[in-house]
């Protein structure tokens, strides 16, 4: 089962959400290498910074061959700043530019961008075009049902974004206003799917594998994009992928686990500088134990250590005892 956005092929039709701070190139790779995701999505980048090129921006957008196909998503609420950050993206070789419309972030929406742009589809329209015309790979829009519920003009903007030439479009079907909160709303990506004809990702809730071909099922959305399931979950895409063959769904081992805890927290510890790779490491942590027994008491200890070093031993310490007690 395979959908194309532009020429290149989604296959299986399952996308990596972009999540801000989650996935960087350690993330993406770990997701590709697992298998079973069609499209790997970067976290999103400020068209502002970028342009200004700066470091540390232009450090996050570094990616490997292996990752693709990958798509970079860009956010801003100037169209000419817009406008040159997808012709850099451009350069830098990925497969898809994607411009973000969705986040309800305060510091994001009071630049006008991100959902914002929702509450002005006149300019959404302007940087959808002239972005469109700026690159040759296929763009992509993602945004949410609107900015609150009494402004729900999600329907507007997909025949917008169809219109003015864009490849695909993904929909967190939740409003701005909402941020996670509730559930998200499927029986709207089906109207959305219904009014369009580029291919439709549904996106919002997709925890288990039963959830994604439910997903395609009652919406009938040409895929699907999951972002916080894959975090307790690196397995999910796989599971789906398995799933939509009609194969049976293998669950990760204990060993399985720690060996991808661990192959992750090495690679935060050798690249990132010690706060912030204690700060990242203890995210995670939170989300690859989430269910394993003793879990919490990790999640308690792993609060007071006070270097990487220490961490990755209590977690290796932490995988010795429940396979030892699983022997
Ligand atoms: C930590 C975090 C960071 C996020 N960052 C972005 C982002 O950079 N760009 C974006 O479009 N959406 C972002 N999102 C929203 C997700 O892409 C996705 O739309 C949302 O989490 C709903 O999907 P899910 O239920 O599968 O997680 C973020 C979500 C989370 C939890």
């Amino acid at each position: 089962m395979s959908v194309l956005i532009g020429k290149v092929p989604v296959d299986p039709p399952l996308i990596l959400a972009p999540m801000a701070g989650v996935t960087d190139r350690d993330f993406r790779l770990i997701i590709r290498r697992i298998g079973g995701v069609g499209v790997v999505t970067m976290e999103f980048i400020s068209s502002r910074a970028l342009v200004g090129g700066y470091p540390k921006t232009l450090e996050l957008m570094e990616f490997c061959e292996e990752e693709r196909p990958l798509s970079i998503q860009i956010y801003g609420s100037d169209v000419d700043t817009m406008v040159e950050a997808a012709r850099t993206v451009e350069q830098l070789g990925p497969d898809i530019c994607d411009i973000n419309m969705g986040c309800p972030a305060n510091k994001v929406l009071a630049g006008c961008a991100g959902a914002a742009l929702m509450g002005d589809l006149k300019l959404a329209e302007k940087m959808v075009g002239s972005v469109r015309k700026a690159i040759s790979i296929p763009l992509t829009v993602k945004f949410r049902l609107g900015l609150n519920d009494t402004c729900r003009n999600y329907i507007e903007l997909g025949k917008i974004c169809e219109a003015n030439g864009a490849a695909a479009v993904a929909m967190h079907a939740r409003t701005a206003k909402q941020m996670f909160r509730g559930d998200a709303e499927w029986p709207e990506i089906a109207r959305l799917k219904e009014a369009l004809s580029i291919p439709v990702f549904g996106n919002g809730d997709v925890r288990a594998p039963e959830d994604a071909l439910r997903m395609m099922a009652e919406t009938g959305c040409d895929g699907v994009m999951i972002g916080r399931g894959a975090t307790k979950n690196p397995w999910l895409f796989q599971q789906i992928a398995a799933r939509m063959e009609g194969s049976s769904v293998t669950e990760p081992t204990v060993a399985d686990r720690r060996d991808l805890i661990l192959t992750h927290f090495q690679r935060v510890a050798e690249r990132e500088e010690g706060r912030f790779a204690l700060h990242k490491l203890r995210k995670f942590t939170g989300w690859y134990t989430h269910g394993l027994p003793h879990g919490r008491k990790l999640r308690q200890r792993i609060n007071e250590l006070p270097d990487v070093e220490s961490f990755l031993r209590a977690v290796e310490e932490f995988f010795e005892e429940i396979l030892e007690e699983a022997a």
